[in-house]
């Protein structure tokens, strides 16, 4: 008696589990679908049946629960097609940067800084510095801040090699870094780090 109990209990149970199993083409059941599927327009689905999800579906608008398309767009895409011929900016109104990290020279040449020339810009660039490279470079760009007096070979700014270098120079610099300097560019946003060029612009003069 029991064992027959037991046979019929592992099969069920097998069955249970292969039933969630996902493979190929099959999504297998998910526990509260709701909490995966987005419910704003997502750019990276596409699933245009609207009775995808139907029987588990919670929506208001009683389509299946993993619809998501905007019928507002062509083809009901979520993700329109940009105009023909243009490039996207990103937040800062500034078009996208891709310089490779060894070709400083192309930097220098291209990238000009979108900030003003003035005190405010100065000041926050200032703070900037103080928080991010005084430790190496110095309270006045010589290489001799607290780690840079161990770390050695930090680069004096107004050295003879770095003295003229261009605004573009230094903001490649600091976000993909050179030689032993890693790059800040996980720690500091585009802005902070034209900011920042700013404020050591005024250390390479002196
Ligand atoms: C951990 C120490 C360290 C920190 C922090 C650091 N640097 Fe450096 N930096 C170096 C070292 C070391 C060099 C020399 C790199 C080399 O050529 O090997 C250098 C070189 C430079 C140079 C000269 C590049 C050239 O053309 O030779 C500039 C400009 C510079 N750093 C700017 C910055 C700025 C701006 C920050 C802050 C955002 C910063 N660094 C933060 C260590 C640091």
């Amino acid at each position: 008696m029991y064992h027959k109990i037991n046979c019929l209990l592992t099969i069920a149970l097998t069955g249970l589990l292969a039933a969630c199993g996902a493979k190929g083409d099959r999504t297998g059941y998910e526990y509260s679908p709701q909490m995966y599927h987005s419910v704003p327009y997502d750019g990276l689905t596409q699933i245009t049946d609207q009775d995808a999800g139907k029987l588990i579906s919670n929506r208001e608008d009683g389509k299946g629960e993993f619809y998501n398309s905007n019928p507002n767009n062509p083809h009901e895409m979520n993700m329109r097609q940009p105009p023909a011929n243009t490039v996207s900016r990103n937040q800062y109104g500034l078009l996208p940067i891709n310089i490779h990290k060894d070709s400083f020279d192309l930097a220098a040449q291209v990238l000009k800084s979108p900030l003003p020339d003035n005190e405010e810009v100065l000041a926050q660039g200032k703070e900037l510095y103080e928080r991010f490279c005084i430790h190496c470079h110095g309270s006045t760009g010589m290489g001799d801040g607290l780690v840079g007096e161990v770390y050695l070979g930090v680069t004096t700014y107004n050295s003879a090699a770095v003295k003229d270098k261009a605004e573009g120079h230094i903001y490649h610099v600091i976000t993909h870094g050179k030689g032993r300097m890693l790059s800040h560019a996980s720690q500091l946003s585009p802005m902070e780090r034209w900011k920042i060029v700013r404020y050591v612009q005024t250390l390479q003069k002196q």
